[in-house]
């Protein structure tokens, strides 16, 4: 499955540039698109971590993306608006040269935020969301939530104020499935939590099954949920048939086939409700590749291409602006962005990994040569 690294741009060139003439040609000739431009799309679920690690896969996503939510579970996490602030300026300093990419801060709820901090962080446009994480259920998620009661407070400051909760939607108890994890929070959970804090704006992010979707569908316009590249592409089998691949495990874990169909019918129907957040997750090789390996997977260099294979392969081309540049802003109270992004109908191999001083990041591998290249 592993590939060789792409090659330098500059040797490729030439010949995707003639590759793109000919695929031009053909789809003229065949009434097919090919070329497609869009707002700029946003990344309502991203992790850029920190040090060497954010500068080294930073630019992946200013390539391509206008501005990104951006997931607080660092070590120690960004709880306080101060912490916010300062990941912040980290993050700016770490731009490219000329990249204008915004962004969008979010705090880490534990039993302890205050939440006059968290509406003054609000009111000064530092933080976008609030990211819950029940404790434990995923990387660096150990100062989350275990008492739900115990935040409720903060919460209902949050539905006052109009700021959304974004929530990591998976029980942690050790005696629940793995695969059953996030349909056992929405009841456990989530549900009676939307109860007890009526007009309370929460995203379920990164959405695995069919259920989620069914739950999202049945709700009102508070209730959204964002779906990640690659769980639209793998289903379990892909990490566990024929060996193991741990490029392929992230958390919320793959689950079968049909739910991969759910996501990509919601995905793809245009539905105001469901947007991209890649949760793309940097991990260098030798964290992934070890007995007890990190979970994410590391997207946000081939996104893009992936997303608009996918979504022509399911006769939904139109709607891919719909899912990655205008459902987000529009839950979330912010402007379109009016720059666009440009597609081509160039085929896009898997970019090689990205260096960094621990080790190689692996870029996700759809199994496929997306026919699509951001120009
Ligand atoms: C994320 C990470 O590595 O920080 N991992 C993942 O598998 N998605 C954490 C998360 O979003 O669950
Ligand atoms: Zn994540």
């Amino acid at each position: 499955m592993r590939r060789a690294p792409a090659q330098p741009n500059s040797e490729i060139a030439p010949k995707v540039t003639g590759l793109w003439r000919d695929a031009a040609r053909l789809c003229k000739a065949r009434g097919m698109t090919h070329a497609l431009t869009i707002p700029t799309p946003d990344d309502w679920h991203l992790h850029l971590r920190d040090g060497a690690m954010l500068r080294a896969v930073l630019p992946a996503t200013t390539a391509h993306f206008a501005r990104a939510i951006i997931m607080p579970n660092l070590i120690p996490p960004v709880v306080t608006s101060a912490d916010a602030a300062a990941y912040r300026d980290r993050i700016l300093a770490a731009l490219p040269e000329g990249s204008d990419f915004a962004p969008l801060m979010t705090l880490y709820l534990t039993e302890e935020t205050d939440a006059e901090d968290v509406a003054a962080a609000h009111a000064s446009g530092l933080i976008t969301a609030v990211k819950l994480y029940p404790a434990g259920a995923t990387t660096n998620s150990a100062s989350g939530v275990s008492d739900f009661a115990r935040v409720e407070g903060v919460l209902s400051r949050m539905a006052e104020i109009g700021l959304p909760l974004c929530v990591h939607g998976e029980v942690t108890d050790p005696a629940i499935d793995i695969f059953d994890r996030e349909t056992v929070f929405i009841d456990r959970v989530l549900d009676p939590l939307r109860n007890r804090v009526p007009g309370l704006k929460v995203v379920m992010e990164h959405i695995t099954t069919a259920g989620a979707v069914d739950y999202v569908r049945a709700n009102d316009t508070n209730l959204a949920a964002t779906i990640t590249t690659h769980h639209l592409v793998i289903n379990r089998n892909h990490i566990l048939a024929g060996g193991i691949r741990p490029h392929y495990y992230c958390l919320p874990v793959a689950k079968r086939e049909e739910h991969r169909l759910a996501l990509r019918a919601a995905a793809t129907s245009g539905d105001a409700r469901f947007f991209l957040g890649t949760d793309s997750a940097p991990h260098t090789d030798p964290a992934k590749l070890q007995p007890c390996g990190c979970a994410g997977c590391f997207t946000a260099p081939n996104t893009l291409p992936i997303l608009a294979h996918v979504f022509e392969e399911d006769g939904a081309l139109d709607r891919l602006e719909a899912f990655t540049s205008l459902n987000g802003p529009a839950f979330y109270g912010l402007p379109v962005n009016e720059t666009t992004l440009t597609l081509t109908r160039t085929p896009a191999p898997v970019p090689g990994c990205v260096d960094t001083p621990d080790g190689p990041v692996t870029v996700f591998d759809p199994g496929f040569t997306p026919n699509w290249s951001v120009t």
